[in-house]
């Protein structure tokens, strides 16, 4: 099954490299295509992979592109390349000299894996993949920011932790953008569909959600020298294998918003499905007015930095 699928890994650093082997693990893709600057390392981890998929019978290879004109003809290709955020940097910080690499990045896809669905994992999260929307001019369902997953994963780690059980039958749920006033969602929260709301207190589900929200924070502070990356790469890993796999299933995604829950011209984390064609639909979830005000407060964070943007005239022809 999906003999000769192609998946181009853009950044072979901590998260590019963990996305890399856990997709060779699971053997869904023909080959897994790295880029890197730094070449030689990139060929090292590669070889390492392969050898790492033999041993498990999966028939993935892994190898090395010399510059992006080598990334051709890629059914996904996932984007990490980029500065990672150090201790007391906000993902916010990153902003230009991330944009810049973005930038760079995207019009090599556009060139040479022009039907590639992109997957955006550098930070910050949702102004990058507005950018990689806007440089490739790809439709909005083929450039899709990785978040959602993960910080429903940290959520629900961070409740099996405060109940001390139900780990493997949690749904958290978060949306909005992926910075320090990300939404989650208690309410649409369960744990083997028991709403989170008759598990824990209000105090209990306020110190989740808080977590939650400074949950990247929290590992940075305490790697020092860069931040998360096994939850980011197997959170990046769930949407190739989705796309790949065509499964249709719902999960949170970073997409461009046209309209939906009232905003436009903004990326922004919501439930999607996923399957061959990316985010193939969006879903609109009732949230009430905190929610919707949270959510709104959000929104509003990523545009402040899509302004920022435009006021150093980054986009080209504007
Ligand atoms: C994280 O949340 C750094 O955004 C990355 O771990």
């Amino acid at each position: 099954m999906n003999q000769g699928k192609r998946v181009g890994i853009v950044g072979a650093g901590n998260v590019g490299a963990t996305v890399a082997y856990s997709l060779a693990m699971l053997g869904s893709c023909h080959e897994i295509i790295l880029r890197d600057n730094k070449i030689d390392v990139a060929k090292g981890k590669a070889l390492d992979m392969s050898q790492a998929a033999s041993a498990v019978r999966s028939h993935t290879i892994v190898t090395v592109a010399d510059d992006m004109s080598d990334l051709t003809n890629c059914d996904v290709i996932v984007v990490t390349a980029g500065s990672p955020r150090l201790p007391g940097m906000s993902r916010d910080d990153l902003l230009m000299i991330n944009a810049k690499i973005t930038k760079e990045v995207i019009e090599g896809v556009a060139k040479y894996s022009p039907d590639a669905i992109v997957i955006m994992v550098s930070n910050p999260l949702d102004a990058m993949t507005y950018v990689a929307l806007k440089e490739s001019g790809f439709e909005r369902s083929r450039v899709i920011g990785m978040a959602g997953i993960l910080d429903s994963s940290r959520m629900a780690s961070f409740i099996q932790e405060k109940l001390g059980y139900g780990g493997g039958q949690i749904r958290a749920s978060v949306m909005g953008g992926h910075g320090d006033d990300m939404v989650p969602l208690p309410r649409y929260s369960t744990v083997a569909g028991v709403p989170l709301e008759d598990l824990l207190t209000p105090s209990e589900i306020s110190e989740i959600v808080a977590r939650t929200r400074s949950g990247g924070a929290e590992i940075v502070s305490h790697l020092k020298t860069g931040s998360a990356y096994y939850a980011p790469a197997k959170s990046t890993a769930i949407m190739v294998e989705a796309i790949l796999r065509d499964t249709k299933q719902i999960h949170p995604c970073a997409v461009y918003l046209e309209g939906e829950y009232g905003y436009s011209n903004v990326v922004s984390g919501v439930p999607v499905m996923l399957g061959a064609n990316g985010a193939e639909k969006i879903i609109e979830v009732t949230l009430d007015d905190t929610e919707r005000a949270m959510f709104k407060n959000s929104c509003n964070s990523v545009s402040s930095l899509i302004d920022t943007l435009n006021r150093n005239n980054f986009f080209k022809g504007e």
